[in-house]
Order: C-alpha cells, then sequence, then structure tokens
C-alpha cells in the first residue's frame, strides 16, 4: 500500500483495540446438546455477560422475555439465540448459526447447530473446523444416547477438547456426588475417542453459576468457570512445527512480469529463501517473495493467506501443493475415510462422485464400505449403502493420484466432501483415515506390446461404443448389425451385452439400484480391458444411470468412449415387448423394470442419438460405421 497517500491518524484508544484483536487469540468452538439440554440460554448468557449484545437488542430481549419468556421477570437467554437465527451465514444450506464474540483474551466463533434429527449433519458440516466442544449434558439425566452421539461425531470431526457442561446444577442442589458421577460416566463413555482435554464444569446457563462468574454454590468445585476455561485453554495444534503445506488455490499472474502462487497455508511457515517442492513430482525451487495483502513478508504460518514468488520457472497449476523437500504429501489414489452421509439418496459402492479435497476436485468412486458405525453404540455393523446421518469407514479410489495427508495430520488436505455429479449438492463430508500403500506400489504393468501395438496390427483404433437405452429400445438389434459390418470390414471387435453378462461375470447381481450401478462398473472394467487389447467393443446394457455411465467414461482415454443413445420412446419399447417383459413388470411379476418402477436417466450428450422410431435399424447401424469413420476409429 503507498505510504503517500494521506490516511487520517487512528484515534488512539481505536489502534490500542486493533492492536490487542491482533495479538489475542481465536476460538472456534461449538455446542453439542438439545435445546432441553439449556444450549440456548448457555450460548445467551456467554453473549450477554461478555457485554456482546447490543442495547437495542437487549431492549427488545427484555420484551420478549416478558411476553413469551418461561423464566418470570428474568431475561430469557434461549429467546435471545433464537432471536439472532436471521443472521445465519450466507450461502450455508444447513441450520448451523455462527456467532462471534470477543473479550479482553480472545475472540471467540461458536457454531450452534440444533439438536434435531438432521443433527449429525450439521455438526459434521458447520464445525468441521473447530477446536473445542462444549458438550452439554442436563444433571438431572446425565450421560444421554445423544451425548455419546456427539462426543463420537466430535471426535470424528477431529475435535481434541473437550468441555462437559453439566448444566441445571441447581436443580440437582449442587450436588457434588452427582457431578462427579456423571463425570465418571463420560469419561467411561468416550474413552478411546481420543479427546486430548477433558474439562467438565458444574454450571447453571440460567442462573450464571460457574458460566463467567465463579459459583459461591459450588465451593467444592475448583476448576475455571466456563469462559475462564475457554479464554486459557490451548488447543494450538503443532500446526506450526509441521511440515510446510500449501495447496495453491490459483496461479497470480496480473503481467508477464510476476508469477506468484497464491493459497492458505495449510501447515507448518515457509521463509524466504526456504527451498518448496511441488508435491506430486518433487521438482523444487527458492522462494524469494511472501506477498500478502499487507505488504511482504520474511517468514508466515499455517493459516496465512500469501502469494508465493519461486525463483525458477516450473509448471505449477491450481490444485498442487507446495511442500518442504524430502517431506512430501503422500500421493496417492486411495485411501480409507470416515464419512458422513448427508443426503437421502442412498450412497452407492461404485457410483462416480466428485471428491473435492482443499481446492481440488477428482473424480472418484467409493470403492467398499469396510462398516458402518452405530452412532449410539459405536457399534461397527456390516452396510450395503448408507442412509441420510449415516457415519462409516469406507475406501475411495480417485481417477488420477493427488497429494494426500490423514486427516489427523492436516485438516486441509485431509478432509473432504463428495459432491454428486448431477445435483451438485454435497451428500457427504469424509476425513482421511489412512492412505493406502498399495495405491503407490501397485502401479499398471506396461506390457511390451502395448495398445498401440495391439491396435496398429489390428490396422484401428480401439474404443468403446456405449449402447444405453431402455430394455426393447434396439440396443443389441443394432450392437450387432454394426458388429457384423466391422467384422466384414476385416476388423476385430467384440460385444458384451447385458443379458449374456448377466449369464457369467455378472451372474450375482440382480437389479437394485446397488447391483446396477456394480454391474455397469463391471461391464466398464470388461471394456476397458478389450480396448487396451485393441478391439473396438461394443457394450449393451440398460445402463440407467447418468453417474456411472459418466463413471465408465472416466475409465477411458479421450476419444475412446463413444456413447450411443438408443432412443426410443417407452410406448414403442412397450409395444414391442420382444421378451414379454413389460407385461410381466406391469403385471407386478418383475420389480424394478427400467420405465415401469425404476428410473431411466436419458444421455444429456451422447456422441450418437439412434431415433429407432423414425429409422431402420440398418440405416442407424450404417451411421455409427460413418460416425466410427469420421473420428478416425476405422479407416
Ligand atoms: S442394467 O440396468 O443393469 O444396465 P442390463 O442391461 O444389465 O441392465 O440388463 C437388462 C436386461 O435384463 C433386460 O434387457 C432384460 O432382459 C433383463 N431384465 C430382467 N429384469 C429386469 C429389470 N428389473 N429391469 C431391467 N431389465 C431386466
Amino acid at each position: 500500500m503507498s505510504q503517500n497517500l494521506a490516511a487520517p491518524a487512528t484515534p488512539a484508544p481505536l489502534a490500542e483495540f486493533l492492536a490487542r484483536q491482533e495479538r489475542i487469540g481465536l476460538l472456534r468452538f461449538l455446542t453439542c446438546g438439545s435445546v432441553d439440554d439449556g444450549k440456548s440460554t448457555l450460548i445467551g448468557r456467554l453473549l450477554y455477560d461478555t457485554k456482546l449484545i447490543f442495547e437495542d437488542q437487549l431492549a427488545t430481549l427484555q420484551h420478549d422475555s416478558r411476553k413469551h419468556g418461561t423464566t418470570g421477570d428474568d431475561i430469557d437467554f434461549a429467546l435471545l439465540v433464537d432471536g439472532l437465527q436471521a443472521e445465519r451465514e450466507q450461502g450455508i444450506t444447513i441450520d448451523v448459526a455462527y456467532r462471534f464474540f470477543t473479550t479482553e483474551r480472545r475472540r471467540f466463533i461458536v457454531a450452534d447447530t440444533p439438536g434435531h434429527e438432521q443433527y449429525t449433519r450439521n455438526m459434521a458440516t458447520g464445525a468441521s473446523n473447530a477446536e473445542l466442544a462444549v458438550v452439554l449434558v442436563d444433571a438431572r439425566h446425565g450421560v444421554l444416547t445423544q451425548t455419546r452421539r456427539h462426543s463420537f461425531i466430535t471426535s470424528l470431526l477431529g475435535i481434541r477438547h473437550i468441555v462437559l457442561a453439566v448444566n441445571k446444577i441447581d436443580l440437582v442442589d449442587f450436588d457434588q456426588g452427582r457431578f462427579n458421577a456423571i463425570l465418571d460416566d463420560y469419561r467411561a463413555a468416550v474413552a478411546g475417542l481420543g479427546f486430548r482435554s477433558l474439562v467438565a464444569i458444574p454450571l447453571s446457563a440460567r442462573f450464571g453459576d460457574n458460566v463467567i462468574e465463579r459459583s459461591t454454590r459450588t465451593p467444592w468445585y475448583t476448576g475455571p468457570t466456563l469462559l475462564e476455561h475457554l479464554e486459557t485453554v490451548d488447543v494450538d495444534a503443532d500446526a506450526a512445527v509441521r511440515p510446510f503445506r500449501m495447496p495453491v488455490q490459483w496461479v497470480n499472474r496480473p503481467n508477464l512480469d510476476f508469477r506468484g502462487y497464491s493459497g492458505t497455508i495449510a501447515s507448518g511457515t515457509v521463509r524466504r529463501g526456504d527451498r518448496v517442492s511441488v508435491a506430486h513430482d518433487g521438482r523444487a525451487s527458492t522462494v524469494t517473495r511472501i506477498v500478502t495483502m499487507d505488504g511482504e513478508l520474511e517468514r508466515a504460518g499455517a493459516g496465512s493467506a500469501v502469494t508465493l514468488v519461486l525463483a525458477d520457472q516450473i509448471d505449477i497449476s491450481r490444485g498442487d501443493v507446495l511442500a518442504t523437500p524430502g517431506a512430501p504429501s503422500s500421493i496417492g489414489d486411495q485411501f480409507d475415510a470416515n464419512l458422513v452421509w448427508l443426503t437421502d439418496q442412498p450412497l452407492f459402492p461404485g457410483r462416480s462422485y466428485i471428491i473435492k479435497l482443499g481446492t481440488r476436485s477428482l473424480s472418484g468412486t467409493i470403492t467398499r464400505i469396510r462398516h458402518r458405525t452405530d452412532v449410539n453404540t459405536f457399534e461397527q455393523v456390516a452396510a450395503e449403502t448408507l442412509g441420510v446421518n449415516d457415519v462409516a469407514l469406507v475406501s475411495i479410489a480417485l481417477t488420477a493420484p493427488m497429494a494426500l495427508e490423514r486427516f489427523a495430520e492436516s485438516r486441509e488436505l485431509g478432509g473432504f466432501i463428495v459432491i454428486d455429479r448431477l445435483t451438485n449438492a454435497t451428500v457427504g463430508v469424509g476425513m482421511i483415515e489412512t492412505i493406502a500403500q498399495s495405491a503407490t506400489n501397485i502401479v499398471w504393468h506396461q506390457m511390451a506390446v502395448d495398445k498401440e501395438a495391439r491396435a496398429a496390427q489390428k490396422r484401428q483404433r480401439p474404443a468403446v461404443l456405449w449402447f444405453t437405452g431402455l430394455s426393447g429400445a434396439g440396443k443389441s438389434t443394432i450392437a450387432d448389425l454394426v458388429d457384423r459390418k466391422l467384422h466384414a470390414l476385416g476388423h476385430h471387435t467384440y460385444i458384451l451385452d447385458g443379458d449374456n453378462v448377466r449369464h457369467g461375470l455378472n451372474r450375482d447381481l440382480g437389479f437394485s439400484e446397488a447391483d446396477r450401478v456394480e454391474n455397469i462398473r463391471r461391464a466398464a472394467e470388461a471394456a476397458r480391458l478389450m480396448v487396451d487389447a485393441g478391439l473396438i467393443v461394443m457394450v449393451s446394457f440398460i445402463s440407467p444411470y447418468r453417474s456411472d455411465r459418466d463413471a465408465a467414461r472416466e475409465r477411458f482415454e479421450a476419444g475412446e468412449f463413444i456413447e450411443v443413445f438408443i432412443d426410443t420412446p417407452i410406448d414403442e419399447c412397450r409395444r414391442r415387448d420382444p421378451k414379454g417383459l413389460y407385461a410381466r413388470a406391469d403385471a407386478g411379476k418383475i420389480r424394478n423394470f427400467t420405465g415401469v418402477d425404476a428410473p431411466y436417466e436419458a444421455p444429456a450428450a451422447p456422441e450418437l442419438r439412434l431415433r429407432t422410431a423414425e429409422a431402420a435399424a440398418e440405416t442407424l447401424a450404417e451411421r455409427v460405421i460413418e460416425d466410427l469413420r469420421r473420428r478416425a476409429i476405422i479407416i
């Protein structure tokens, strides 16, 4: 910023205030518990007693309390919090309210997640960067199933510091024995969840005991008040001593003379003169400048948004991770992760989703659900699919390797969200648990005779023609005609037909959505091997789900996958009914029949669309041959 601009001097008290704000740390925490536990009352009490409520809000509150409150002439703090609901952060579709308050010693951000049944989802999304959780229990009820559930999810989110707020202690006559019993119960319940600190505080949110002021009514309690603890607890994870990592968010190139890499430092520190390397291939260079909004720095640490300028021109793009040389992130494409599923649409192993890790997005599939965890009992149970609010340990395979970290090491490089390809909705949040060794060790074995050599011998380019459409649309008929023509032209082909493959390779699969996902995945893998053998493969499967066809497409190189939509209106398929299956489905004798009681998602942009109601199969097959010539698959 230019020093020549005449900026009015900042008034002393404000300057002091700002300087102090700079110095004091920030604590992000979340509160777990239901309305009945007094969660809103507690947050309201904190905001009120730290004087962070504006006068006019206070006046409304007193007024409202008298009108609607349940506390007589006292202020009903729950009303305050509920009244702030409108201030919810924009752009978050979940029910999480963030509240900010400051004391002399610290700034705070509280994520307030409502305690209804969508709780898991709200917690997982809204509180994923919190450092501490205040778990509320009602002193009369003690540790409940939901207390265990909240604590489990808290631990999953990487939160390592817990305050057990034993609320409504006034309602059990400030009984020390009761308090100790609850603490013992809780310790036993969360043993093994990996919490680093656990402080239990007897308090009354309604009357303020041990919230901010030490209560005279619990003389037996010698620990800190809630606010004292929040102000002083040391949650500073050792982010600064860990190796340097910065995912590049964008390459900053305002003109030819400047090229910088912008991002937020995920862990460690960087100094001018440090060597840094690109995690995925080890190229290294020296940091010549660290540019920030407030000018240039000598060093910058975790959490800072910086632009790094390097001495050498090396090819770095968005999504690359800059790291300390010699201590790079693991590079891998397979890992196990804890996953919280957020939507009613079930998760199916094998289906392709977008996995967004930090600033990077890649396609991937959940290859396997290792086990689901019952969040109430912590029991591990087998599962084929996941439903809303389910928590599971899953295996994930990405379509390309990228820099990965365990979530315990780095929230930025180890935490991810799962996005539905079609709706673009966030359907899951995950935390990397282990990075598979095999991912880097099993490489595709390069044969001496490769795909090009095999294809060249056959005087063709290998490809897959993926025929999709309703049962009876004419997929097999047209694929068969195309196959005959190609064969007559001297080409090397094969047909993978749904009905036939279901007699062998896919004998174990039925027609549920999950089975169809797997059916298509195997068909795609089989076709891929055949393409590698240099063949032109025709796949003729209904393949009703768009995301599964897209996942199949991703297994091939550009130009190899040709989606052929056999577009026949359902009424026409039904009229033809070559196998009598529509009649049986209509009579309720076959379930999950595509077009009857199971969906068909037509391709949005197929390479070829063949309308069988408008032209003869022979004509359409010839059109496919022409298309293959145009694409230089055949000559
Ligand atoms: S897909 O949906 O998983 O791609 P696929 O092409 O393998 O289906 O198999 C479809 C064939 O299985 C149909 O042509 C039909 O002969 C037979 N079939 C039996 N039950 C069903 C069903 N419920 N839905 C669709 N096809 C069925």
